[in-house]
């Protein structure tokens, strides 16, 4: 009888033996936790798409940060939530510095101080009543350049609020550019941005729109990148270093981790990616019916992110996980 001369088994015969070879690793470091906060809100309120995830009172997010930041996760993501009544066409509350989103980084940056990296979403999304993430000009259209005047007003704010780090993610062109400028000229120099550089318009998103309370009318198809597209992506990351950016991220993530292998062989930056709340669901989803293992399909989700080459990656997994990886 002839025996196999190579045998790639022996190296996973024992769990120590594949801990010794393992070659991509996950710790609490690399996670990322995403909150959202509500405005006018008495108690933490389930998102129903999102089992587990709450949009937070102001005092249950304080609460909750903390106890992520225990389980040492790498950082936070702050999002806001304004009441209804509160939005507009251009998104006024992104840039009242007394607007639910800059209220909630003035608490979290008072009670963590630098434990934690707080970033905030630079977007006016959340706070705009047609649901898109700029403002539009009289024909319907988001109109880029009139968007970038108010995402500079709205960086500034969330700056003066505490956030270290600035979640670019409204896909206008130079966005980058023009917040790193404003910022640079209002002395807030060791701000930082994380530029949603390469991001799809994608089906994914669909539980986020709970999550914030949004009902956006139309698509975002005029400004988020195509699916089909893998190229434009390298272009998008270019521009965005080019600019200022100083990580930049993929996003989704699961069904990007080509986009992401490739960005992550290029940039000359820490590269994130965002496992967005449609990746969330479906894995919650499964587990509830007793289709998958929750937890190990959990992990195993961000073992192949990182193994893709994402050194951050935004989950809202983030606090729970972190304490398995200890
Ligand atoms: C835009 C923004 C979105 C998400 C993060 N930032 C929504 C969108 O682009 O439609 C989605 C995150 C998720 O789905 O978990 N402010």
């Amino acid at each position: 009888m002839t025996y196999p001369r190579d045998r790639p088994r022996r190296l996973r015969s024992t769990p120590a033996m594949r801990r010794l070879v393992a070659e991509t690793s996950l710790e609490p470091r690399h996670l990322v936790l995403p909150m959202f906060v509500a405005d006018g809100l008495a108690e933490p309120r389930e998102i129903s798409a999102m089992p587990g995830v709450v949009q937070h009172t102001v005092e249950s997010l304080r609460k909750a940060a903390v106890a992520a930041v225990a389980a040492g996760v790498g950082g936070l993501m702050l999002f806001g939530v304004p009441r209804a009544e509160d939005k507009d066409a251009t998104g006024s509350g992104a840039v009242d510095p007394a607007g639910i989103l800059n209220r909630g980084l003035r608490v979290l940056a008072a009670e963590l101080g630098d434990a934690t990296v707080l970033m905030a979403d630079t977007c006016l999304d959340e706070f705009t009543d047609h649901g898109h993430c700029g403002v539009l000009d009289p024909s319907g259209a988001v109109d880029n350049d009139a968007t970038l005047d108010r995402y500079v007003e709205m960086a500034s704010a969330q700056a003066e609020a505490g956030a270290q780090l600035l979640g670019t993610s409204g896909m206008m062109d130079g966005q980058v550019g023009a917040i790193r400028a404003a910022l640079d000229d209002a002395g807030w120099t060791d701000t930082g941005i994380l530029a949603y550089a390469a991001k799809y318009a994608s089906a994914f998103y669909g539980p986020f729109r709970e999550a914030v309370g949004s009902s956006l009318q139309g698509d975002r198809r005029s400004y988020q990148q195509d699916p089909a597209n893998r190229r434009e992506s390298l272009r998008e990351v270019q521009l965005d270093l080019v600019e200022g950016a100083d990580i930049v991220m993929v996003k989704p993530a699961m069904g990007y981790l080509d986009v992401l292998r490739e960005v992550a062989d290029r940039s000359t930056v820490p590269v994130a990616a965002y496992q967005i709340s449609g990746e969330y669901a479906m894995i919650t989803a499964a587990a509830e019916r007793g289709w998958i293992d929750r937890d190990a399909a959990i992990v195993e989700s961000l073992i192949g992110i990182r193994r893709a080459g994402a050194d951050l990656v935004l989950s809202y997994w983030a606090a729970e996980v972190a304490p398995w990886l200890r």
